[in-house]
């Protein structure tokens, strides 16, 4: 997408709001950290490695209320920054991974003044942003060898420019293959309770001149059968060392159905999204989110006030059922506990 969705523009940070889309497009600009939380949190800026960029920008924003010049209170503050950014949304691991880089910025430069180690916290934090548009233009090029022409696709939430700077990781391959010439048709669910893929994913998808069809997430085992779908596509929110992978609520879903359908399950994701900290996905925190976001549509109430509410935002694929991980190093096939290790070492 030839627009970015978070950027550093003159000590804010810019972000288109997701929110909105796709009535109004609108950019949000938080001034401090707070403002930031608050629209990680609401989901204005949202998916794991555009979470990881807001993260960055986020320090930034919280250091500069930092007016002392003590390395020790400093490095408190900084820390106390993080632990506050890091409370936002607890599943996506890219934006925790952005906190350390952050942190270890601190950690190994203990003599540098206060003023010298903020300055080195802006490089940081744009190099980190700039990384993510090489990287995702990188696992795009990779993926896009596993579009056949005339294919029929399918993918759920939004793995794409929206969830990044401006490539996206799952659509990412999308446009790669668009790029090398290839024809194909993406078929998107709309992702309920928050419609990420027919808000955000459809926009885009449009945008970039790719064919695009809009199911319900109950139409997609019918879809696989009838349509020919030959792959699916996702991005990810957490990668456990033995390749299970948290994403979007529904993600599991489509995986039991494309083994069904023998249709590979591909899932598309940057090394920022691995925890190998973590040994499977039994130990990967899930996001619940508040029950109104399940009770009602748009403006509309559509459950009993006093129903019972089960929200959680994100859900975890096993292993089992990827047939491969879409890294910036390449394709990683299963056994994927040897495969991701040896990759990542
Ligand atoms: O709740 P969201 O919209 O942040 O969830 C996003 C997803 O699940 C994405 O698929 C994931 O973050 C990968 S984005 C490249």
């Amino acid at each position: 997408m030839n627009t970015l969705t978070i950027t550093w523009s003159n000590g804010k940070v810019k972000i288109i709001d997701q929110t909105r889309l796709p009535t109004k497009f609108q950019y949000i600009y938080c001034r401090d950290v707070k403002t930031l939380w608050h629209a990680i949190r609401r989901l204005s800026v949202r998916g794991a490695p555009a979470l990881g960029v807001a993260a960055g920008f986020g320090v930034l924003l919280g250091i500069r209320d930092f007016k002392g010049s003590g390395r020790k209170k400093f490095n408190q503050f900084l820390k106390k920054t993080c632990d506050y950014i890091g409370s936002s949304r607890p599943t996506a691991v890219n934006l925790f991974y952005v906190l350390d880089e952050m942190k270890k910025v601190a950690k190994s430069n203990p003599d540098k003044p206060v003023s010298e180690i903020k300055k080195l916290l802006k490089q940081k934090a744009m190099a980190l942003y700039e990384d993510d548009r090489q990287v995702c233009r990188r696992m795009g090029d990779f993926g896009a060898a596993l579009i056949k022409n005339n294919a029929h696709v399918m993918t759920i939430c939004n793995a794409g420019a929206l969830a990044t700077v401006d490539y996206g990781t799952a659509l990412g391959v999308m446009y790669s293959a668009k790029k090398k010439g290839k024809k194909f048709e993406v078929y998107s669910c709309e992702t309920r309770p928050l419609l990420q893929g027919s808000r955000l994913t459809t926009w885009e998808l449009l945008r970039g001149g790719i064919h695009t069809t809009l199911i319900c997430d109950s139409m997609a085992a019918m879809v696989m059968r009838d349509k020919g779908i030959s792959a699916v596509f996702t991005g990810a929110d957490r990668i456990a060392a033995n390749g299970d992978t948290a994403n979007k609520i529904g993600t599991y879903s489509l995986a039991v159905l494309a083994r069904y359908h023998k249709v590979p399950f591909y899932v598309v994701a940057p090394r920022s999204t691995f925890d190998l900290d973590i040994t499977s996905g039994k130990d990967i925190p899930i996001e619940q989110r508040h029950k109104k976001e399940v009770m009602g549509f748009a403006e509309q109430i559509t459950a009993p006030k006093n129903v019972g509410v089960f929200n959680p935002a994100f859900d975890v694929t096993d292993n089992k059922l990827i047939a491969g991980i879409v890294t910036e190093r390449g394709i990683i096939r299963p056994p994927f506990k040897s495969n991701i290790k040896k990759v990542f070492k």
